[in-house]
């Protein structure tokens, strides 16, 4: 039993968020789970990704006596963070696509929006938009297929960059200075969507505002030395180490994350 910040995404799209938490907070000792066998989020319906959140977050509280819960998934975030919020008694961090500094930054007030298809579609994604709407053209685009493209580890095929071009490349005939990419999952694509957008296109991702919120959450560990990462999957362990390690270009190992308190 210890003192985690827990981290859960549909997949390896989170990996993004926990890069950014663990440089920004090297002393912390994390715990990260990919819930490989359920992803995409995408094309479940809102039920289902809330039923996934809560049986991660218990379970993951039942192991390591969290001091925080980033769900790394702006999916899940829509489907559940009330809820999460709700019932647990420590900080809940969930992520929204970065539409207010993307406004406030951009020079034409003409920004795009890369996300899932669910995320779009929520209410609270809808919310974010009727504040900030007035100020800028928003123009949004679902992106289907890339969550997939990462969790087959085909993110660099030609039939995944064609797709990324079809998603990209007619936001930037519109004009957009400044693009968002509202999934955790896209940042694993930025240095194709650089190169599609060339260099005077601002790319935005939340990855660095959620360590941020995380730090003025928490209780910071006193430990002197680097904290430890648990890393854990609902899906093939060993496909999915090879799949992170690839990633983050270093060798990590997930274990299966076998339920211990409650139902999946
Ligand atoms: N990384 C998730 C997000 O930020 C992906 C959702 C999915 O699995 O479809 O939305």
């Amino acid at each position: 039993m210890n003192n985690r910040i827990g981290i859960f995404d549909s997949g390896l799209g989170g990996l993004t968020i926990l890069t950014e938490v663990q440089a920004l907070l090297p002393q912390e000792d994390l715990a990260y789970v990919a819930d490989s066998a359920f992803a995409p989020y995408g094309n479940k319906d809102r039920a289902t990704v809330l039923q996934r959140s809560l049986y991660i977050a218990k379970e993951l509280q039942h192991r390591h006596h969290m001091k925080a819960l980033v769900v790394a998934c702006n999916t899940a975030t829509a489907a559940s963070i009330h809820i999460l919020r709700e019932r647990l008694d420590i900080p809940v961090i969930g992520m929204e696509p970065a539409i207010k500094p993307a406004v406030r930054q951009s020079k034409n007030g003409v920004v795009g929006i890369l996300a899932t298809e669910h995320t779009l579609k929520s209410d609270k994604f809808s919310n974010l938009l009727d504040i900030h709407q007035h100020q800028a053209r928003i123009l949004t685009q679902p992106c289907a297929g890339l969550v997939e493209a990462v969790e087959q580890g085909v993110f660099h095929s030609a039939e995944t960059q064609a797709l990324l071009a079809s998603y990209v490349l007619p936001l930037v005939d519109q004009g957009v200075d400044t693009l968002v990419l509202g999934c955790t999952h896209y940042p694993w694509f930025e240095p194709m969507i650089r190169e599609m957008l060339g260099n005077d296109v601002l790319i935005i991702s939340t990855g660095k505002a959620v360590a941020k919120q995380v730090q003025n959450k928490i209780v910071k560990s006193d430990h002197m030395q680097q904290g430890d990462i648990d890393f854990y999957t609902t899906g093939d362990a060993g496909e999915v180490s090879a799949l992170a390690s690839q990633l983050l270009q270093n060798n990590v190992v997930f274990q299966t994350f076998y339920p211990q308190h409650s139902r999946p």
